[in-house]
């Protein structure tokens, strides 16, 4: 079986994915470290030399080559459902997508200390601004998380406590 971890950035992907993975003894893969090895470039950096458009286009492909591994957790960026046809290419796989859903307030908190490595919000200096951010744009994209299979409430949740949600609704 493959999971996929689908959510804004902050809402807990790579760490709630970790913790699966150990779980289940499953292996765990990063679609933006995975794009980070292959292009040997940190996202930022993508970002800052290529544009915006050119890292959807990176990571619409290299999300085709790490769907359908067995028995593995992926982690998605926080806009990889949101561009191109890539829900429909993980909806049409044979993965179990699961949106780790979060509030506004949850989300800026977590993204505001570390908002400098992500290109998107690194602009923002003050909170206010990017909790606005942050409800618009989760307001744009929830459209995409929401065809998930599976959505987890994870706000006021540990990491090891929306894993142990994830598994008991799918085992
Ligand atoms: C992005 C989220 C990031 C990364 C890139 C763009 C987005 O991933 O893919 O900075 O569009 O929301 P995380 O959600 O893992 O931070």
């Amino acid at each position: 079986m493959t999971l996929i971890l689908v959510g804004y950035m902050g809402s807990g992907k790579s760490s709630v994915g970790h913790n699966l993975a150990k779980i289940l003894d499953y292996e765990y893969l990063d679609l933006d470290e995975y794009i980070k090895e292959k292009e040997d470039q940190s996202i930022l950096d993508l970002f800052k030399s290529k544009g915006e458009i050119h890292f959807r286009r990176l990571e619409s492909n290299y999300l085709n080559e790490i769907l359908n591994k067995e028995n593995s957790i992926v982690s998605l960026g926080g806009g990889t459902p949101c561009y191109g046809n890539n829900m429909e290419a993980i909806n049409s796989s044979e993965c179990i997508s699961i949106y780790l859903r979060a509030s506004v307030k949850t989300l800026t908190n977590r993204i505001y200390p570390e908002r400098q490595q992500r290109p998107l919000v690194a602009h923002l200096e003050e909170v206010e601004n990017l909790q606005e951010y942050v409800g618009k744009h989760l307001f744009e994209r929830s459209q995409f998380y929401e065809n998930a299979d599976l959505t987890i409430d994870t706000d006021d949740l540990t990491i090891e406590q929306v894993a142990g949600n994830i598994v008991a609704r799918l085992f």
